[in-house]
């Protein structure tokens, strides 16, 4: 049967790449996005042909001022079931954090990144407490959040809370047949990222949406990607207070 498929975040990076390997796979789509032009650059990236087999719907909502119980209920009009939730949107303010954030852009950093979610997944609660087929919930996290630093601590922490309640969701529905995969990512090259530079190397978009895609259903409860960053986070975590003190980024009201 076909598979019906929700993207939180779907208009560039992972999310864009994610909504190819679905459609390609045969997935009938509920894309959501803060632009209507940009949903629509997606629909016409699509052949003709496939588009009359497969339901693209586009659903344009900022997630900071979401109404989550009318996103379910069109979500639900339009692909009668839901198979797969993905949550991938994100904001980063990079390089600002504490003092110098605005509250309006601790408040984007909160709902893009985690209240917004939340809600959706509220909203969709009873319905998938309540469903008979199997349904995967893959959360997109990031290594960002292994260890607290001084340094984009606030999209840190909503990742990580983010985490936390796809967690205790995760207990909640441990009897039924929903799967929820955490994903923390490392570096991906991506529009957020296009010219940075680090000796720790890049993945790509499509090779992170490939890998997702592939072990979608499978029994991953939390994954680091690049893998390698699983090792970086052990190291992280063990280094001493006293070093990881001296480790932190310098801005101009530090220096
Ligand atoms: N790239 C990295 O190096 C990296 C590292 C670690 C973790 N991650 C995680 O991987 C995921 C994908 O990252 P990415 O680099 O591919 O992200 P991205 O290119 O910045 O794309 C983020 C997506 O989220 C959407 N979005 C942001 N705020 C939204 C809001 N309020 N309402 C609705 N949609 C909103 C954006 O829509 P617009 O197009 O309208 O802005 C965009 O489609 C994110 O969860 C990120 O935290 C990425």
């Amino acid at each position: 049967m076909k598979k019906k498929s929700v993207i939180v975040g779907c208009t560039s990076g992972v999310g864009r790449a994610l909504v190819d390997n679905l459609f390609e796979a045969g997935h009938d789509l509920f894309l959501v996005g803060r632009q209507m032009n940009d949903l629509d650059e997606i629909r016409k990236s699509f052949l003709p042909a496939k588009l009359e087999k497969q339901k693209v719907t586009l659903f344009c909502a900022d997630l900071e001022q979401i109404d989550a119980g009318c996103f379910f209920r069109k979500a639900i009009d339009e692909l009668g079931q839901i198979d797969n939730l993905f949550f991938d949107s994100r904001i980063l303010f990079d390089r600002k954090d504490f003092q110098r954030l605005e509250v309006s852009e601790i408040n984007k950093l909160v709902w893009s990144n985690f209240l917004g979610h939340i809600h959706i997944l509220q909203a969709f609660y009873d319905y998938i407490k309540s469903a008979n087929h199997e349904i995967n919930i893959v959360g997109i996290s990031s290594a960002a959040c292994m260890r607290p630093r001084n340094q984009n601590t606030i999209y840190a922490a909503s990742k990580r809370a983010f985490e936390f309640y796809l967690n205790g969701l995760a207990q909640d529905f441990s009897e039924s047949r929903v799967r929820i995969q955490l994903y923390r990512l490392g570096f991906i090259r991506t529009r957020m990222s296009k010219s940075a530079k680090s000796v720790i190397p890049f993945a790509s978009a499509e090779e992170t949406s490939k890998m997702i895609f592939d072990n979608l259903g499978s029994n991953i409860q939390l994954r680091y990607y690049p893998k390698f960053w699983f090792l970086i986070s052990i190291i992280y975590s063990c280094i001493p207070r006293f070093i990881f003190s001296k480790m932190k980024r310098r801005t101009h009201e530090t220096k």
